[in-house]
C-alpha cells in the first residue's frame, strides 16, 4: 500500500493530482502533437496519416465528425475550423445518437472519430456503422493500438501522453492542434486557404506552446477567483464562434469535478432562455477575447450586468473595454480566432480544478464516472 502510494506520488510528478499535472503538462503535449508534422520555418505541413486520403480528403462532399464528451467538443471546434479553412460542410455527431438513428451516409463520406481513450463503445458503433455503409473512417485519438485506432482506415495520434484524470484536459488541446493542422492540410490542398493566411496561421501554431505556458502562471489569480466562487450551485458559460465550444467544454469540466450545475450556450442564446436565470447569485463565466465577435459579446457581458450576474470574463491582454464592465478578468495572449480556443480553454480548466479541489471533491476520480466509457 505504501509503495504503491509513493509511486503514485512519484508519477503525479510533484503535482497534488493528475489533473493539474496534465493541465501544466500542455505545453508539451501541444508541442508533440505538432512535431514533426509542421515545420514553421518553411511552411511545411506533413501528416503520415492522411497523406493516402488526402485526395478523398480534397474531394468530400461533406465529413461527419463522430464522439462523446470534451472529444465531441473539440469536433465543434473542427466543424469550425474545417469549414473555414477548407471550405468542406461538416457534421458534428453525438455518436450515441448517430448510432441510433438512422442516418444518412454514403461511401463519399469521410467520417472523422475522435476519442483519447479508443475504447468509448458509442464511438466504436458509430464507426461500425458508418463503415458498413462505406464511408472512409478515420480516426484521431491518443491510445495507440486502441480498438478506435485499430477500426479505423487512417488516422492521426495525439501525441498528448497518457491522460490520468478523469476530466479530459490535455487530450483536448493534443485533439485540437491535430484537427488544425488536417483542416489546414486539407484548405490547402483545395486552394481553399490563401497561402499568406496559411504562413500565418502556421506561424502563431507554432507560438501556441509558449502562450499556453504563459497562461499557466494565472494560476494564482484563477484560484482566488475560485475561493469566491466555490459554495454557488449554478454556473454559466458563454462563448462565441470559436469560444462557443470552449463554453460547452468549461461547463462540462466544471460540473463533472465539482458536482456544480454548470451549463454551456453560445452567448447568443441567452436571450432565448437561460437570461431569465441570471441575478446576482449567478455566475457568468464569457470567453470574450477580441474576435470577430467581440462587439456583440461585449453587448451580452452588458446584458448580464444589468441583471446584477457576477461576471468573470476572459480576454485578450491589453483589453480595457471589459474590465469596466466585468467582476473579474482573465487576460490571455493573443492569437488567431482559430486558434484560441487552444488558449481559452486553459483558465477554465483550472477554475474547475480549484473549485474542485476547495469542494474537497476526489478530482481525478470523481464520482459516477469512468476514464473509458466501454458500455453503452
Ligand atoms: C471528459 O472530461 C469526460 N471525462 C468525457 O466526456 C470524455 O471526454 C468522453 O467520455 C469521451 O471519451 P474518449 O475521448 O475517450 O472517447
Amino acid at each position: 500500500q505504501r509503495l504503491e502510494l509513493e509511486l503514485e506520488s512519484i508519477e503525479k510528478g510533484g503535482y497534488e493530482h493528475f489533473m493539474l499535472k496534465e493541465i501544466f503538462e500542455q505545453p508539451r503535449s501541444i508541442l508533440d502533437s505538432m512535431r514533426g508534422r509542421m515545420i514553421a520555418e518553411n511552411n511545411h505541413l506533413m501528416m503520415g496519416g492522411i497523406r493516402e486520403y488526402e485526395n478523398k480528403f480534397a474531394n468530400a462532399q461533406r465529413i461527419l465528425i463522430v464522439a462523446c464528451g470534451t472529444s465531441w467538443h473539440a469536433g465543434l471546434v473542427a466543424e469550425y475550423l474545417i469549414e473555414d479553412l477548407a471550405r468542406i460542410p461538416v457534421e458534428v455527431e453525438y455518436a450515441s445518437e448517430f448510432r441510433y438513428r438512422n442516418p444518412i451516409v454514403n461511401e463519399n463520406d469521410i467520417v472523422i472519430a475522435i476519442s483519447q481513450s479508443g475504447e468509448t463503445a458509442d464511438t466504436l458503433a458509430a464507426i461500425e456503422l458508418a463503415k458498413s455503409k462505406g464511408a472512409t473512417i478515420f480516426g484521431v485519438c491518443n491510445v495507440v493500438g486502441s480498438s478506435i485506432a485499430r477500426a479505423t482506415d487512417a488516422g492521426a495520434y495525439t501525441h498528448a501522453g497518457p491522460e490520468i484524470g478523469v476530466a479530459s484536459t490535455k487530450a483536448f488541446t493534443a485533439q485540437v492542434t491535430v484537427l488544425t493542422l488536417i483542416a489546414m492540410m486539407i484548405g490547402s490542398k483545395r486552394g481553399a486557404i490563401e497561402t499568406s493566411k496559411l504562413y500565418e496561421l502556421i506561424a502563431e501554431l507554432e507560438q501556441i506552446p509558449a502562450k499556453v505556458e504563459q497562461t499557466l502562471k494565472l494560476d494564482k489569480q484563477i484560484e482566488e477567483i475560485s475561493a469566491i466562487y466555490k459554495d454557488v450551485t449554478n454556473f454559466l458559460y458563454l462563448g462565441r464562434g470559436y469560444n462557443f465550444p470552449v463554453a460547452l467544454e468549461g461547463a462540462l469540466k466544471l460540473k463533472e469535478i465539482s458536482y456544480i450545475h454548470a451549463e454551456g450556450y453560445p452567448a447568443a442564446e441567452m436571450k432565448h432562455g437561460p437570461i431569465a436565470l441570471i441575478d446576482e447569485h449567478m455566475p457568468v463565466v464569457v470567453i470574450a477575447t477580441k474576435d470577430s465577435s467581440y462587439e456583440k459579446i461585449v453587448s451580452n457581458i452588458q446584458e448580464v450586468k444589468a441583471r446584477k450576474g457576477k461576471v468573470i470574463a476572459i480576454v485578450t491582454e491589453g483589453d480595457t473595454t471589459i474590465p469596466a464592465m466585468a467582476d473579474h478578468v482573465i487576460e490571455i495572449p493573443e492569437t488567431s480566432e482559430h486558434l484560441m480556443p487552444l488558449l481559452s480553454v486553459v483558465p477554465l480548466q483550472l477554475l474547475s480544478y480549484h473549485i474542485a479541489v476547495m469542494r474537497g471533491c476526489n478530482v481525478d476520480q470523481p464520482r459516477n464516472l469512468a476514464k473509458s466509457v466501454t458500455v453503452e
